[in-house]
């Protein structure tokens, strides 16, 4: 038989997938590991989703580029919630899912030999899919407290550069950019002529008072920023398979024809859940202040008990991850959470599936209940003491 397509035969399959399988076969396992919110979707989505299946929106297909009235909800919540001018036909379209939007933006942006600059630890779908597109992904280690360090990002560009991507506040890591960390990164995109694809899927998952800032909305950006975004974390829909993406008029075009024919549009019905959670959102504007400080108690535990049992980590701004570094324990991080989930039956997904710079490193989701997250806490904090006995 003649060999199969080697660019995706040479893709791993992702940690987190692997977990997924893992923690399916097993009962006694708590998961660390998935990145997904557990707080309800709002029942408006629900209520509107149902009202659009009944109204027959599964039998027909969604405009290619999305449902009018949900671009147009998105272009003004980028404009309340973002400050992005955005107009909904030009500007503005749906994607299946914050894995969708990244998919068109690079299908948008990159030739082959391109290459992407990034800060790593990163979020791993980006180092596969550039493959997907011939794109080589460039990773520039970050500031031991997980923050860009633009200097080291500024030596890294070379004539292939095309594009910088940030995702903040970032998976896996939880670090948040400060404004003039957006600015500095916004001013080298300048300087070098390049794009900025800034990744927000956590916009809104935020502690200690820190403030989203879209690069979008800074001056002279707007030409070069393709803002993705999805529905998946800040509505808890990650079931939906709902994301969209706001770019230059002259990439729209491009990504049309990308998605008339991979995915000819997003699921129908769901559009409308998402247009009646965006509007639920614009008017209830602390709708998730409940599900953040639940958040930022558990980051405060994590961070508190991970430090205190020698995995050392620095304080995440944002998300709903922690990245420790394991080294203390003598093992790696692929090693240390394969022993983890044998032993002790806890799944987290080792550093090295987020880049080169992260093998000693695990990554732990803490959007799990109170009496779980201590009770994994407690089993990990029991294995570190066993394996330095
Ligand atoms: C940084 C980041 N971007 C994009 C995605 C993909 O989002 P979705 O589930 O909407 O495809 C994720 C999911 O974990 C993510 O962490």
């Amino acid at each position: 038989m003649k060999q199969l397509s080697t660019k995706l035969s040479g893709v791993p399959k992702s940690g987190i997938r692997k977990l997924f399988d893992l923690v399916g076969q097993r009962k006694d396992i708590i998961s660390l590991g998935i990145g997904q919110p557990d707080f309800k979707s709002p029942q408006p989505v629900v209520d509107a989703t149902i009202a659009a299946i009944k109204e027959g929106k599964g039998s027909i297909y969604a405009p290619t580029m999305g449902v009018p009235g949900l671009k147009k909800i998105i272009a003004e919540k980028l404009k309340k919630e973002n400050n992005i001018e955005a107009d909904p036909e030009k500007n503005v379209m749906v994607t299946n899912g914050g894995s969708g939007s990244i998919a068109l933006a690079f299908a948008a942006l990159f030739n082959p030999g391109d290459e992407l600059l990034l800060f790593s630890p990163n979020f791993l779908s980006y180092y596969y899919v550039a493959r997907y597109f011939d794109a080589k992904v460039v990773e520039a280690p970050r500031r031991p407290d997980f923050g860009p360090n633009i200097d080291t990002l500024k030596k890294l560009v070379t004539p292939k550069t095309k594009a910088i991507l940030i995702n903040s506040p970032n998976n896996p890591t939880g670090y948040t950019y400060t404004r003039q960390e957006i600015e500095a990164v916004a001013a080298l995109c300048i300087e070098k002529d390049l794009y900025l694809i800034s990744d927000e899927v956590y916009e809104k998952i935020l502690y200690d008072g820190n403030k989203h800032v879209s690069p979008a909305s800074l001056n002279g950006m707007a030409d070069r920023v393709i803002t993705l975004n999805a529905a998946s974390k800040t509505l808890s829909l990650t079931g939906f398979r709902i994301g969209y993406l706001s770019a230059p008029e002259a990439m729209l075009p491009l990504m049309e024809n990308y998605i008339q024919y991979t995915a000819a549009g997003a699921n129908h019905p769901c559009q409308y859940g998402v247009m009646a959670g965006l509007e639920h959102v614009l008017k209830n504007p602390d709708y998730l202040d409940l599900v953040i400080k639940a958040y930022q108690k558990k980051r405060d535990t994590c961070f508190k008990r991970l430090n205190g049992m020698g995995l050392s980590c620095p304080k995440p701004g944002g998300a709903f991850y922690i990245m420790p570094s394991v080294a203390s324990s003598g093992m790696d991080g692929a090693i240390f959470s394969q022993k983890l989930v044998e032993k002790k039956g806890i799944a987290v997904v080792p550093g090295g599936s987020f880049g080169q710079f992260s093998g000693n490193n695990v990554r732990i989701s803490y959007a799990i209940d109170d009496g779980l997250l201590d009770e994994a806490l407690n089993r990990m904090e029991e294995f570190i003491r066993s394996v330095k006995k």
